[in-house]
């Protein structure tokens, strides 16, 4: 599809001239995002900054059927922002304010285009903790959190992006504008629209403001690394935590490779490692009273001393906690300078977890391929990285995508999901089938066409 000059003109028009770019540049640099090495430009992209501007190009790409894909910072792992079939790409880059911080009611109210970490800062200058903590935090937008409802590391106490969004503004195909809740903790008024939203990947509606409640900021934290002989027992440590009474703020597993190709792929990061080590758990308690958080600790230390485990790295000062963390959230990007890779956002109850990795495993040996895990086990969110390395092309097209199958139907078979913070996107639509009946696919598929009968909003995204 080729967008004529009469309706370039009229988007012109509403944004102003220097907004809209149809050079192939701009075009390449907004048609990727951070899922695997895809490249789908829009055919123009367009950088509005008003709730009114995006109406207005909605109503048009209403009229003519255009595809319209909202374009936050382009960190997504599922291939929410890639215009699939070509079309306006959205991006939401102007609308980069926080409008205003709500020190009476813990709420603030944000564009969506504002970097999840400036968010977090600026909160926290007020006293104020927006907890959620996505790995990408330094980079991606908030609007694209809400979109894919994001989760990260603290998500295991605190909750993921959807715990927290009280109120959108959002555009609809049609170009009307509508709020979809209201700015309370509480609202049982009707259907929870603004649940709907989350998540929904930019398929049902554009996000133009955001009401996110806040809690106010605790002072301590403890972290630690433990070392595990056996992965599966790290798994089985887990849940073992929980049932202990505690809950961690912070409980994530790193199989061996993700953390050597972490430390390789950061420099001045030194963790020392003993070669039979498989994995670890990062383990942090937070709040305000550090004897409490001492008494955790001891108690976590009982539990994972009761499996095979080499000496807990206890990190004493801010800079070891940061370079613990960089470790951990740097491997993403360290297993894509590695390899060509494909990311499943496994996601299970989490006493499931060792079932679920020594399942992996297996279904490697069987197809060929090896995976490197990690991910927020305390969730039972293992993120599993299929690494390409030396197979062949035919190979990775056909064979890999069987094994994927079945990663997924075992995950499915343990209650769990296919998708625990990515988003299904772009690359897992196709598996949807396995985790959804017809009959509730079909449900998907009507609500989808209530909001955007045209099929206009993200198309090719989600639904199979
Ligand atoms: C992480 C991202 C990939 O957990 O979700 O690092
Ligand atoms: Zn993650």
């Amino acid at each position: 599809m080729q967008l004529n000059s009469g309706i370039l003109f009229k988007l012109e028009n509403i944004v102003g001239q220097s907004f809209v770019f149809t050079d192939e540049e701009t075009r390449n640099h907004y048609g990727h995002d951070e899922t695997e090495d895809y490249v789908f430009p829009p055919h123009v992209v367009v950088k509005p900054s008003s709730a009114k501007e995006i109406a207005e190009i909605l109503k048009i790409a209403n009229q003519y059927k255009i595809p319209v894909v909202p374009i936050g910072a382009r960190t997504g792992l599922s291939g929410g922002a890639l215009s699939v079939q070509g079309g306006i790409g959205l991006s939401m880059e102007r609308f980069n304010k926080i409008l205003s911080i709500d020190e009476q009611n813990l709420q603030v109210i944000t564009e969506p285009g504002v970097i999840t970490q400036v968010l977090r800062e600026a909160v926290s200058e007020k006293g104020l903790f927006y907890p959620v903590d996505p790995s990408s935090m330094g980079s991606c937008f908030i609007g694209g959190n809400v979109a894919e409802n994001a989760g990260g590391a603290r998500a295991v106490k605190y909750g993921v992006t959807k715990d927290y969004v009280l109120n959108l503004e959002v555009v609809l195909p049609t170009g009307d504008i509508i709020w979809t809740g209201a700015n309370t903790l509480k609202n049982s008024t009707g259907y929870n629209l603004t649940q709907l939203m989350v998540g929904s990947e930019g398929t049902l509606g554009i996000v133009t403001k955001i009401v996110l409640k806040l809690l106010s900021k605790n002072t301590h934290n403890v972290l630690m690394l433990v070392p595990f002989y056996k992965a599966n027992e790290a798994c089985e440590a887990v849940s073992a935590i929980f049932r202990a009474g505690i809950v961690p703020s912070a409980l994530e597993f790193m199989e061996r490779d993700a953390i050597d190709w972490a430390l390789e792929f950061i420099e001045g990061l030194s963790v020392q490692v003993k070669p039979e080590i498989q994995a670890h758990l990062l383990i942090e308690v937070d709040g305000n009273y550090p004897e409490i958080l001492m008494v955790d600790a001891e108690k976590i230390m009982t539990v994972v001393e009761q499996f095979q485990i080499d000496d807990i790295l206890f990190a004493d000062t801010e800079d070891e906690k940061k370079a613990l963390w960089k470790m951990r959230r740097s491997i993403a990007e360290a297993v894509k300078a590695n390899s060509i890779y494909k990311e499943e956002d496994t996601v299970v109850p989490r006493y499931e977890l060792p079932k679920l990795l020594e399942g992996i495993k297996s279904i490697g040996k069987k197809y060929g391929f090896k995976s490197v895990c990690y991910g927020h086990a305390g969730d039972g969110n293992l993120h599993v990285n299929i690494i390409k390395g030396t197979l062949s092309d035919q190979e990775w097209n056909t064979e890999i995508t069987k094994g994927i199958r079945e990663i997924f139907e075992l995950t499915v078979s343990l209650n769990g999901t296919l998708s625990g913070e990515h988003g299904i996107g772009y690359v897992q639509k196709e598996y949807m089938d396995i985790a959804f009946s017809k009959t509730h696919l079909e449900l998907m598929e009507r609500i989808k066409f209530v909001f955007d009968p045209n099929g206009i909003l993200n198309p090719g995204k989600i639904l199979p």
